[in-house]
């Protein structure tokens, strides 16, 4: 372990608590909340903190990290863009024994990386699988229904796991013909998932994803009865496409799910333009990481959860997994607004 002395007032008016924090891009509000959050707790410690957004370029990012490790950090928090992309630059890291925290995606491909903390993202894509499972009554033999799903970024690894947790529920549906994927973009087994992939988890792309898939597939009569989307920015994008296809909320309107609780998937739940949204809470993220970086500092190994399951390729990663939760229409009250995630008035409330 490095050899740091303690992150309190007196040790960083020594310089001796670096933060460097690297995320990967403005354009989504969680990854906003989750750096500033995050160091505005470090900066309360007396840390000295440099964060940085890479505007989902990896190159940008590398270079950012590389500027943190000559700033001196001994911390990194890392988000990476490409999970397989960082291992020359932790290489360098290593050399001054920064410890490396892999933020919400795992950093593959490397020995150096020390822990992860993330959410079960395993368990998100098995929550939106059995939303829409259970919206369609497809246990009870309900069907068929049209279905289109998508996924995330192909260099994200976290996209692979939301999408097994998801294909575990519906697969058998698609096989049993419950589920009809017109479009045939359908991935035959889990690991298939990157080759509907949308890179940069880009709304834009997402939209002209589903606007393909609705001109070629769904004329006349014909509607999509349900979507599986990984996360809030593809649903912006696909609800965009639905809106242009005429698509308005009510019974016809198809099942959409998300992930993020971003405001503005907030008011199209409030509005029936999307069904559900999976929150992963990033306070809870932020303060695990926090304590992570508050043992580390003093000396201690970090709380972790499981050493089992994130293997990166050229190790285990010891991880501290938090709980996804789902949120519709009906909880938003309760889920979002009372717990203080988002302020009523964002949502218009
Ligand atoms: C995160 C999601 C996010 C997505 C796009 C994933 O790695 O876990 O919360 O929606 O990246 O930024």
């Amino acid at each position: 372990m490095l050899s740091l002395a303690a992150c309190s007032s007196d040790a960083s008016a020594n310089g001796d608590c670096n933060v460097g924090i690297s995320m990967p891009t403005r354009s989504l509000e969680r990854w906003i909340n989750d750096g500033e959050q995050l160091q505005k707790q470090l900066e309360e410690a007396d840390c000295t903190v440099d964060l940085q957004y890479a505007d989902n370029k990896t190159s940008q990012q590398i270079s950012q990290i590389q500027n943190q490790i000559a700033g001196g950090a001994q911390v990194l928090v890392i988000a990476p863009i490409d999970g397989e992309a960082l291992g020359p630059v932790l290489d360098q890291a290593k050399k001054q024994d920064a410890v490396v925290i892999s933020y919400d995606r795992l950093i593959e491909g490397t020995e150096n990386v020390d822990y992860l903390a993330t959410f079960d993202n395993f368990q998100v894509g098995e929550l939106q699988g059995k939303y829409i499972e259970e919206q369609l009554g497809l246990a009870d033999g309900a069907g068929p229904f049209n279905f289109e799903p998508f996924t995330g970024s192909p260099d994200d690894p976290n996209a692979g796991f939301f999408f097994s947790g998801a294909w575990d529920v519906l697969l058998p549906y698609v096989e049993n013909g419950q589920l009809v994927v017109r479009s045939g973009k359908s991935p035959a087994s889990n690991k298939d998932w990157a080759s509907i992939g949308i890179p940069g988890w880009a709304s834009d792309k997402a939209q002209a994803e589903m606007d393909n898939r609705l001109s070629s597939f769904y004329t006349g009569s014909d509607k999509v009865d349900a979507i599986l989307s990984p996360n809030d920015s593809l649903a912006i994008g696909i609800i965009a496409s639905l809106n242009s296809a005429s698509y308005s909320p009510g019974d016809e309107y198809p099942i959409i799910t998300g992930q993020d609780a971003d405001k503005a998937n907030v008011k199209a739940i409030l509005d029936g333009k999307q069904s559900m949204t999976v929150l992963k809470d990033t306070r809870e993220l932020g303060d695990r990481v926090f304590q992570m970086i508050q043992s580390i500092i003093a000396g201690d190994e970090p709380e972790t959860t499981d050493t089992e399951t994130y293997d990166n390729g050229k190790k285990v990663v010891p991880a501290f997994v938090l709980t996804p939760l789902v949120v519709t229409k009906d909880d938003v009250q309760t889920k979002l607004i009372d717990s203080g995630f988002i302020d009523a008035k964002d949502v218009g409330l």
